[in-house]
């Protein structure tokens, strides 16, 4: 098998602060090209950014959205790479717009806000920001919901395993659903810690698992458990980030799911909203709502660069009787014959 090419930083590990930032990107030519251009000059303003604090290893992950990809490139898109599926349950999944995602991780916030400003400052009008989300860590690496989050991620080899595109054109690229959740912390927080812990599958303090026997179908871990036809379980490698506003009454959980194949980051979707069995859905959702949806695909990182050359051929140009407004040279140079 051939080595795979070098990803983006994808299976850079949890970090202690992040920023996505989610855009989308206008219909016109100079957008597109300066989109397209940017994907050459990352790497650079990233190196920028973090050369001055090595330590706090900043890392960026760039990604795109279905619907701007062949607006963007010449190259095909990527066979997994379409516009993210919402799902109506007792719960909805909306579909939000976002043409490009920006997955910007590093031990030190303000790294973080340096190279979003700067990425910002370098696109200009070409990128609309949509939404932004600055992430921390919390206690234990816990969630707002005040579990431990990511304890069963995949570590070692397994991670580009579960991440990674194998092969083909796309090898080495990651696909990446991204959803933004805000908790209704009163109400959870009006729950007992043993029926929190059946919603979620785990003891609360320690973190261990409860056996399935003494779980409902619906508990987040067993929904969220997903395997091929030879039982084998399928992996995703999650990015969640605790964010929000004490002021303003916000408190969320960003999902960041990265995955060698969107449609098993789907499955544990379709389980949590529409429920497996169908109607048993998660309850997690009963307090946490989630507001945005997105599926983008980053990228190896030398297929980025790549990228910046890829222009899409220029549309066709309209025919000249279409294109002329009367009275000019092609009107003219028929006169003498009319
Ligand atoms: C497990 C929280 C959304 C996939 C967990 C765990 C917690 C948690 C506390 C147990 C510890 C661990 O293994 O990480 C949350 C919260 C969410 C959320 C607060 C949003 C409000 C999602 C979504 C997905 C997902 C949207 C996938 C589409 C998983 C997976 C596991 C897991 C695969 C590991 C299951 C296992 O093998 O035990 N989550 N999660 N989670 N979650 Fe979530």
């Amino acid at each position: 098998m051939h080595p795979l090419p070098e990803p983006q930083a994808v299976t850079a590990p949890l970090s202690s602060a992040a920023l996505i930032l989610v855009g989308t990107v206008p219909q016109d030519e100079a957008a597109h090209a300066t989109v397209r251009e940017f994907c050459a000059d990352l790497a650079g303003l990233v190196r920028a950014v973090g050369f001055r604090e090595p330590s706090a290893a900043l890392t960026c992950v760039l990604g795109f959205g279905a619907e701007v990809w062949p607006r963007l490139f010449a190259a095909p898109a990527p066979a997994g790479l379409h516009p993210f599926v919402p799902l109506h349950g007792v719960h909805d999944a909306p579909a939000t717009p976002g043409d490009v995602l920006f997955h910007i991780r590093a031990e030190r916030s303000d790294l973080c806000f340096a190279l979003a400003t700067q990425i910002l400052a370098a696109l200009g009008p070409a990128l609309r920001p949509e939404w932004e989300v600055q992430g921390f860590r919390f206690f234990d690496n816990r969630d707002l919901l005040g579990f431990v989050d990511g304890t069963e991620n995949p570590t070692g080899p397994a991670v580009p395993a579960a991440a990674l595109v194998a092969e083909g054109g796309h090898a080495g690229g990651s696909y990446a659903i991204v959803q933004k959740y805000l908790h209704d912390l009163d109400a959870w927080n009006g729950l007992d810690t043993a029926a929190q812990e059946r919603i979620i599958g785990r003891r609360k303090l320690d973190n261990t698992e409860i056996a399935e026997a003494e779980l409902p179908s619906s508990a987040h871990r067993l929904l969220t458990t997903v395997t091929d036809d030879d039982g084998e379980e399928l992996q995703i490698v999650r990015d969640n980030m605790p964010f929000g506003s004490p002021a303003a009454g916000e408190f969320g959980t960003l999902f960041l799911g990265y995955a060698a194949d969107p449609a098993v980051t789907e499955t544990m979707l379709r389980n949590m909203f529409l429920g497996d069995p169908p109607g048993d859905y998660d309850r997690i959702l009963d307090f946490s709502r989630a507001v945005t949806g997105g599926l983008f695909f980053a990228p190896a990182a030398s297929a980025l660069e790549d990228l910046a050359e890829s222009a899409p051929a220029p549309a066709p140009a309209a025919a000249p009787e279409a294109q002329a407004p009367s009275g000019l040279a092609i009107g003219s140079l028929r006169s003498p014959r009319a």
